[in-house]
């Protein structure tokens, strides 16, 4: 038997290729990634969207914090990523803080795992919220994250959560018609709490946010995470040099999914145009 060559590590040339990870649980994630790529074009990202399991919010807390690592590697291991932005607020509250403190730390300990609740939150009180509605999944809902965490930012808001589970099923599959007067439902009684802001709190309401606008009579500050999240990525960025100094810069963007169905790929062509070709995305 020949002794095994050690493989060459061209350190450079990897160096050279640390893109930016954007994951969410289907599509919604996309708006958010478009949104980053306008204010930020020079970075290299890729987007995972995990159509397989859509939609996260009706899972149990193992389920998810599963599903977030196992992609969260997919794009480390696979795709160099540095950096990977949890875009979706289902895993962002139930597996962020694991990820964060436990994951990175035993496997990963340069690599970041930015989320999405205290930047939105953060964006919620410098615009002056403190009555603050949030329609999300029901699991971030149930899950109280936004509620601690607001508590530690300011504690004289106040969150009024209402879970709204049909609504990434009506995203996802193209349900247009039905969702005026399910969202209507959902929004009444919020609105009678007499809100000055209602938080998106997933990113599949982008879709909807103009909607949601018109059916709350443009009265209540809506905060959607497609005009939150880029500005405060541009802002981490700044902070973080030692950071925004590994990633490259060729401007790629590249989308991947674990099931590449009909349904992602005519919402892929529909939001980034054509073009975008939607690869298949291969692990455990
Ligand atoms: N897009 C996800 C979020 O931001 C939720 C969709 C799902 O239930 O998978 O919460």
């Amino acid at each position: 038997m020949g002794r095994i060559k050690p493989k060459k590590v061209n350190v450079m040339s990897n160096n050279k290729r640390k893109k930016i990870g954007i994951f969410d649980s289907g599509l919604g994630g996309l708006y958010v990634a478009r949104a980053i790529r306008i204010i930020l074009p020079e970075y290299n990202y890729v987007y995972l969207g995990d159509t397989l399991n859509v939609p996260y919010g009706g899972r149990s807390y193992e389920a998810i914090y599963n599903l977030s690592e196992a992609a969260i590697r997919f794009l480390f291991d696979q795709h160099d990523c540095e950096l990977v932005i949890i875009a979706c607020n289902t895993a962002s509250v139930t597996a962020l803080r694991k990820l964060q403190k436990e994951f990175l730390v035993n496997n990963y300990p340069d690599k970041r795992i930015l989320g999405v609740i205290v930047p939105t939150l953060e964006s919620a009180t410098e615009l002056g919220a403190t009555q603050i509605g949030l329609i999300a999944t029901e699991y971030t809902v149930r899950s109280k994250i936004y509620d601690e965490e607001i508590a530690k930012i300011t504690p004289c808001a106040e969150i009024f959560g209402q879970p709204t589970p049909l609504l990434v099923p009506l995203i996802e599959h193209q349900g247009d018609k039905y969702m005026n007067q399910i969202l209507k439902d959902y929004l009444k009684p919020l609105i009678e709490k007499g809100l000055d802001s209602l938080i998106l709190g997933c990113t599949h309401y982008i879709a909807i946010k103009d909607r949601v606008r018109e059916l709350t009579n443009h009265r209540v500050r809506v905060l959607s995470q497609d005009e939150i999240i880029p500005p405060k990525l541009k802002d981490y960025l700044c902070r973080h040099p030692e950071m925004e100094e590994r990633l490259s810069k060729e401007g790629t963007f590249s989308i991947y999914a674990t099931d590449v169905n009909t349904s992602f790929l005519k919402n892929v062509e529909k939001l980034m145009g054509a073009g975008f070709e939607a690869k298949k995305a291969e692990y455990a």
